[in-house]
C-alpha cells in the first residue's frame, strides 16, 4: 500500500488529535482490507462532522460555494475573501449565517492563526500566488484546478510543498469517484488492460463570443485585483440573451489565454489526469518526449499571442499527440465523447462522468476485482462514498494525519505539463520537443520563454 506520511510532526488543526487520531488509522486500516463494492462510507464522515474543521475561503464563486456545500457537515467557515463584495456576502450568508469575516485582500485570511485550513477557488490565474503564500504560512490547502497557468509556476509549487510539507489537495474530484474512475484505475492497475499502447482524454473545445465591448466595473467588484498577476485590461461584458453573459471576468475568465488555457486546463486537467494515473500505474515512470498537432483559434496569434482583445481568444478545436519512450502515445482532442480511452495489448475501456465501458468491464462479472483493487490505487486512505464529498473527506482526513491526499500537487504537475505543452504548441502552431528531466523544451527559444509568464507590477510571488 502506498499510503504517504509527508507531515508527520503538525497535523493542520493543530489542536489534540488523541483517541481520534487512532480511530482514524483504525479505519485506514479497515479500509485496506474492505472489499472495493463494500467500503463502509459513514465512517469518515461521522468523524469529521464531530470535529468540524475552521476553515477561509479565498474565492466564493461558483465553484467555491460548490465546494463548500459538498464539505458543509465537517467545516465552520470563519473567513471569507472576494473581491467581489456581493459574492462573499452572499457566501456568508449562505454557510456562515453571516457571521464570518469577509475580507476584500485574500492576504488578511492567510495571515490569521486560528485558520490552518483553506479552500482556494479563484480563476486560475490567481492560484499559484495564494497557494504558496498559504504553503509558507503553515496552511493546509484544497485548492482547484488548474493549480497554474505555467510550468514555472508547477516547479515552485512542487519546491514549496515539499520544503513546507503541508498538505495539498488539488479539486480533481474525479480522483475520488469510486464507481466510475477509481475503478477504471483498479482495472489498469491489476493488469486487465495488459500494456498500455495509447490513451486519449476528449475535452470539449471553448466557445467564440462576438466582440465584448468595454464596460463599466460593477460597483461590488474590485476590477484591479480581480486582475491581480494579469496584465492590467479593460473590464468587458455583453449580455447575452438566455445565456451566461458573454465577460473577461466572472466564470467566463477560462476562454481567455490571460488567465487560463482554455480547455486544455480546464478539462484538460481531469481527463489528462485520469489518462496520466493509467499510464503510471500501469509502468510508465519517464515523461513525454514529444507533442504535435493543430489547434484551432478564434482569432489570429502572432508570435504565441491573440492579436485581439474583445474577444475569447482559447482553442475552439484542436487534436496534439504526445509520444512517450517506447512509442506509447496519449491524444488530447476536442471532437469525440468526452472522457478518458484507455488502450492496452489486451482491451480497452472508455470511462467518463457517467460511465465506464468496454470488455474488461464486462468481464468483471466472472473475474471480478481482488478486495483490495480499490483501496491500491487510492493510496490506501480509507473512503467516503460520495464522489464531491469524498474528495473534501479525503483532504481533511489527511490534513489531519499528516498524509498526501489522492490529489497530490506532484501527479498534477506531471499531468498539467503535458497540457501546458499543449497549450504553447498550439499558440505558436508548431511541434515541440520535450525534455523531462530538465523540463525545458528542446531547440525553441521562443517556445521556452513561454514556461513562465511575466507578473504584473506588486503581484510577484514572493518567496
Ligand atoms: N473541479 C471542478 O470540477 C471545477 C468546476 C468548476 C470550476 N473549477 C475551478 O474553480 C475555479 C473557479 O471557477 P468558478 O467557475 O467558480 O469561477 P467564478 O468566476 O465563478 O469564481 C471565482 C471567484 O473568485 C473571485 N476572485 C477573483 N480574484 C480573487 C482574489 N484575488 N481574491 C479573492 N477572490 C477572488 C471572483 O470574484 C469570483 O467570485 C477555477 O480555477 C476553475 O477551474 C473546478
Amino acid at each position: 500500500m502506498n499510503t504517504k506520511r509527508i507531515n508527520p510532526a503538525t497535523p493542520a488543526s493543530q489542536t489534540p488529535q488523541i483517541g481520534r487520531r487512532h480511530v482514524l488509522q483504525g479505519i485506514a486500516a479497515a479500509a485496506v482490507a474492505t472489499p472495493y463494492f463494500a467500503w463502509s462510507p459513514r465512517s469518515i464522515a461521522d468523524e469529521l462532522e464531530s470535529d468540524k474543521t475552521p476553515i477561509g475561503l479565498i474565492g466564493a464563486g461558483g465553484m467555491g460555494t460548490g465546494n463548500l456545500n459538498s464539505a458543509r457537515k465537517w467545516i465552520n467557515l470563519v473567513a471569507i475573501a472576494d473581491v467581489d463584495s456581493k459574492r462573499a456576502a452572499a457566501a456568508n450568508d449562505r454557510f456562515s449565517e453571516g457571521k464570518a469575516d469577509v475580507y476584500d485582500d485574500y492576504r488578511r485570511v492567510i495571515e490569521r492563526d486560528d485558520i490552518k485550513v483553506l479552500h482556494i477557488a479563484t480563476p486560475d490565474h490567481w492560484h499559484t500566488k495564494p497557494l504558496i503564500e498559504a504553503m509558507l504560512a503553515g496552511k493546509d490547502v484544497y485548492c482547484e484546478k488548474p493549480l497554474t497557468l505555467t510550468i514555472e509556476e508547477g516547479k515552485l509549487i512542487r519546491k514549496v510543498q515539499k520544503q513546507t510539507g503541508r498538505i495539498v489537495q488539488v479539486g480533481t474530484q474525479q480522483r475520488s469517484t469510486f464507481p466510475l474512475f477509481v475503478k477504471a484505475m483498479a482495472i489498469v492497475n491489476e493488469g486487465r488492460l495488459g500494456k498500455i499502447q495509447r490513451v486519449q482524454a476528449a475535452i470539449g473545445g471553448a466557445p467564440t463570443s462576438p466582440s465584448i465591448p468595454v464596460a463599466s466595473v460593477p460597483s461590488e467588484l474590485n476590477w484591479d485585483r480581480w486582475l491581480g498577476p494579469a496584465p492590467e485590461t479593460d473590464y468587458r461584458f455583453l449580455e447575452s440573451k438566455g445565456n451566461r453573459p458573454n465577460t473577461n471576468g466572472h466564470y467566463e475568465f477560462r476562454w481567455w489565454y490571460e488567465y487560463s488555457g482554455g480547455k486544455l486546463t480546464d478539462w484538460g486537467a481531469h481527463h489528462v489526469d485520469i489518462c496520466n494515473w493509467a499510464l503510471k500505474l500501469n509502468g510508465q515512470t519517464d515523461g513525454p518526449i514529444a507533442i504535435g498537432g493543430t489547434a484551432k483559434h478564434p482569432v489570429e496569434f502572432k508570435d504565441g499571442k491573440p492579436v485581439q482583445n474583445d474577444r475569447y481568444n482559447t482553442a475552439t478545436s484542436f487534436q496534439f499527440t504526445v509520444d512517450y519512450p517506447g512509442g506509447t502515445q496519449m491524444i488530447i482532442r476536442n471532437d469525440t465523447d468526452n472522457g478518458a480511452m484507455i488502450e492496452g495489448d489486451k482491451g480497452r475501456i472508455f470511462v467518463n462522468r457517467g460511465k465506464l465501458v468496454g470488455q474488461p468491464v464486462d468481464d468483471l462479472k466472472d473475474n471480478p476485482l481482488p478486495d483490495d483493487a480499490i483501496s491500491k490505487v487510492y493510496k490506501g486512505l480509507p473512503m467516503e462514498h460520495n464522489e464531491r464529498s469524498q474528495h473534501w473527506a479525503n483532504f481533511l482526513y489527511c490534513s489531519r494525519e499528516g498524509l498526501e491526499p489522492i490529489s497530490d500537487v506532484h501527479s498534477h504537475m506531471e499531468m498539467l505539463n503535458v497540457c501546458h505543452l499543449a497549450g504553447i504548441s498550439a499558440r505558436l502552431g508548431r511541434d515541440l520537443k520535450w525534455d523531462d528531466a530538465n523540463e525545458q523544451i528542446v531547440g525553441d527559444d521562443q517556445a521556452n520563454a513561454m514556461l513562465g509568464r511575466p507578473y504584473r507590477e506588486g503581484y510577484a510571488i514572493e518567496m
